[in-house]
């Protein structure tokens, strides 16, 4: 079958363009991937950090990152149920229809990793932003002195991706490290946040490159945790998080400081983000 037709931005980037539900699969109790198919036009590449604003007909719409793209234009979003319109996302059946508008925002600087250490840290469902990244990172290992995982839940049921974290660990180069706030019987594992697992990463701190994404607080301490250790802030990339409407700058939804997180964001370096941090959403 022929590739469907790619609609740029230029058509009408508030106008949702219909994809099937093609596979659906449970990450965790409460965290569901999707695989998108075009079902008409398609819309244009997305980069890993990017989002897609995710129309749930007769619900509403939100900002979902790239989880991993697939041929024909495909796309595997993973979404956490926590309100009305991410559960009803995560509802839809395989063969049910929702609408998309993107891509948006900025991406994940891997380029500027390359032949540094590469440090990547995430919390929770901030794993689904970043694993794009990590994907691309362990297939190009050799590009980097050395790549570190470092990831945080809240229990052993709620990591993400299980079968990747233990991939990416067994590369060469690659060092994955898991911890969780509360353990069950059968983890065996770090208990505690991500900041106390830091240090068993390998880096030269003058040296790494990191981009860390999870819920704000975590984001925070992991980039003072890391400025602490000698890392830049101009180093430190993170995923900033905003309620969305417009996603191309209309509506003001999204401001933070002088900025738009769906245009100026959502990846952000620390050193500008840190400040903007403080800022309490609107
Ligand atoms: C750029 C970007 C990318 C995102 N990517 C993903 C993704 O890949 N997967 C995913 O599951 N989620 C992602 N999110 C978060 C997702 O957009 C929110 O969970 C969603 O907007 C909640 O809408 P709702 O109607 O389901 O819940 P609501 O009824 O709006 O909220 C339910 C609860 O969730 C809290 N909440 C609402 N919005 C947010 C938010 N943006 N961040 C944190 N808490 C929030 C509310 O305070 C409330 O407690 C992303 C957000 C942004 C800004
Ligand atoms: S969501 Fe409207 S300005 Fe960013």
């Amino acid at each position: 079958m022929a590739d469907p037709v790619a609609v740029t931005l230029d058509a009408d980037p508030m106008v949702p363009v219909p994809y099937e539900v093609v596979a659906r699969r449970a990450l965790s109790d409460d965290t569901t991937s999707l695989t998108l198919a075009p079902a008409g036009p398609r819309l244009a590449d997305a980069r890993p950090g990017q989002f897609f604003m995710l129309w749930a007909p007769g619900v509403g719409e939100i900002p979902i990152s790239l989880g991993v793209a697939g041929p024909g234009g495909q796309v595997e979003e993973s979404i956490r149920a926590v309100g009305a319109v991410s559960r009803a996302l995560s509802a839809t059946p395989v063969g049910g229809r929702i609408g998309l508008r993107g891509p948006f925002g900025t991406s994940w600087d891997l380029d500027a990793a390359v032949g540094r250490h590469l440090l990547l840290v995430a919390g929770g469902v901030g794993l689904v932003p970043l694993r794009p990244a990590v994907l691309d990172a362990v297939e190009r290992a050799s590009d980097f002195r050395g790549i570190g995982v470092v990831v945080g839940a809240r229990t052993p049921g709620d990591l993400l991706f299980q079968d990747e974290l233990t991939d990416w660990g067994e590369r060469p180069g690659v060092q994955v490290v898991t911890t969780v706030d509360h353990a069950d019987r059968a983890w065996h594992g770090h208990v505690g946040v991500v900041t106390e697992v830091l240090d068993l990463v390998d880096l030269d701190p003058a040296r790494t490159t990191a981009m860390v994404c999870g819920p704000e607080v975590m984001m925070r301490f992991v980039a003072q945790a890391l400025d602490g250790r000698g890392v830049p802030l101009a180093d430190v990339q993170l995923s900033l998080e905003r309620n969305m409407k417009c996603a191309i700058g209309h509506c003001g939804h999204c401001q933070i400081g002088g900025g738009f997180v769906c245009l100026d964001g959502p990846v952000v370096a620390a050193d500008r983000a840190l400040p903007l941090l403080q800022v309490r959403e609107r």
